[in-house]
């Protein structure tokens, strides 16, 4: 049995989500795993909240008033740092917003964390695509972990298919759904609906974000791409040099038109190279597929994505829908996976 201190920057959506599954799932992996997964503190942009661990709260009948008072009771008076010296060892978990730019505030937090030896599971892309080899570097000098399974199409278990199941495999491209929104809006208007109503018809779903630019514009799937191609590849793929080509302009007329020749359009990223030895590229952009297209048939906010390889033929993964919920599921997973021996 092992104790597992928690620390969780950022506490919208995503983070509310993991505090939740965080206690729903305490006794599972206390049972399975033997870890003890102890909730000590979060921090947001608006405050930090110091909380007694993840037992006390799913614990006695009584918690659920306690538990209300210590999440009422945040504070200025305490930052990242005191807590994670205060508590000496466990994992930080990011649920910060993917600044794509500055890869900030996930840059210093990350950094932060892994300099003072704490493992680090994000869900949030921007300090992975603008700062990869950087905090690589970091984790290898401190000897921990840094996973991004949040990151990388959540519930949809990229890299763990990308970097175990295939080890030894020699992978000649990867080529992905990667964007649940995307995908949602896509499925609709092959049943009908315009873009406007597709789209509106995702946030009130709560598929897309209040923001959902970068969704729509192919630069989250082109961001994810990088990440999972960068982890699995050994590259260093910048999301610069990505060729990125949205679902903005997409209209019913083209819908229609490949409906009428059995095509179906999809939001693909690809990540791929010409002949052995040539850098690799990662481009997104709508592709018209056949029906017999293994990503054709993945609708609604799923994910998917196909791996080539030399000795193991392609290998397709699809499903892990787009939610807070599916995120905190990997953010779970990611920290069992540094902790359990049998993984
Ligand atoms: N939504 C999904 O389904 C999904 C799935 C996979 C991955 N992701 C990724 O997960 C991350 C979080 O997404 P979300 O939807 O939960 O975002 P969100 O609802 O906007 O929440 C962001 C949280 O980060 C906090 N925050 C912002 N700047 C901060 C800073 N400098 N220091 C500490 N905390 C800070 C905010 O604090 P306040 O509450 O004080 O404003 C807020 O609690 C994003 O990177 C997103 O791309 C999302």
């Amino acid at each position: 049995m092992q104790k597992i201190n928690i620390i969780l920057v950022g506490f919208g959506r995503v983070g509310q989500a993991f505090y939740e599954l965080l206690k729903e799932k305490y006794d599972y992996c206390r049972e399975r795993y033997g870890l003890f997964l102890e909730l000590k503190g979060i921090i947001r942009k608006s405050g930090a909240v110091l909380l007694s661990g993840t037992r006390k709260m799913v614990s006695e009948a009584g918690a659920a008033g306690e538990e209300k008072a210590e999440l009422s009771s945040w504070v200025q008076t305490f930052s990242l740092v005191d807590l994670l010296d205060e508590f000496k060892s466990g994992v930080l978990v990011d649920c910060t917003p993917s600044d794509l730019v500055t890869g900030e505030p996930g840059y210093s937090l990350i950094k932060t964390a892994l300099s003072r030896g704490w493992h680090a599971v994000t869900a949030s892309k921007g300090a992975l695509v603008v700062h990869p080899s950087e905090l690589e570097a970091e984790a290898r000098r401190n000897q921990v972990a840094l996973k991004a399974s949040g990151a990388t199409a959540a519930a949809l278990p990229t890299l763990d298919l990308g970097l175990h199941s295939l080890a030894g495999a020699e992978i000649m491209a990867i080529e992905g759904i990667l964007n649940g929104t995307t995908n949602y809006i896509l499925t609709r208007m092959a049943d009908g609906l315009s873009f406007s109503r597709a789209l509106m018809e995702a946030s009130e779903k709560g598929i897309a974000e209040p923001n959902p630019v970068q969704d729509i514009e192919g630069w989250d799937t082109a961001a994810k791409m990088v990440i999972i191609a960068n982890k699995v590849l050994g590259t260093a793929i910048k999301l610069s040099e990505a060729r990125v080509h949205g679902i903005n302009g997409l209209t019913e007329e083209i819908m229609t038109r490949a409906a009428r020749i059995g095509k179906t359009i999809k939001l693909i990223g690809r990540c791929s190279r010409e002949t052995p030895g040539e850098p690799w590229k990662v481009e997104v952009g709508l592709a018209l597929l056949n029906p017999d297209h293994p990503l054709a048939a993945v609708d609604g906010s799923n994910k998917g994505i196909i791996f080539y390889t030399d000795c193991m033929g392609y290998i397709v993964l699809s499903g892990g829908k787009s939610d807070p919920r599916g995120a905190a599921a990997a953010l779970i997973k990611d920290i069992i996976s540094i902790y359990w021996r049998d993984f």
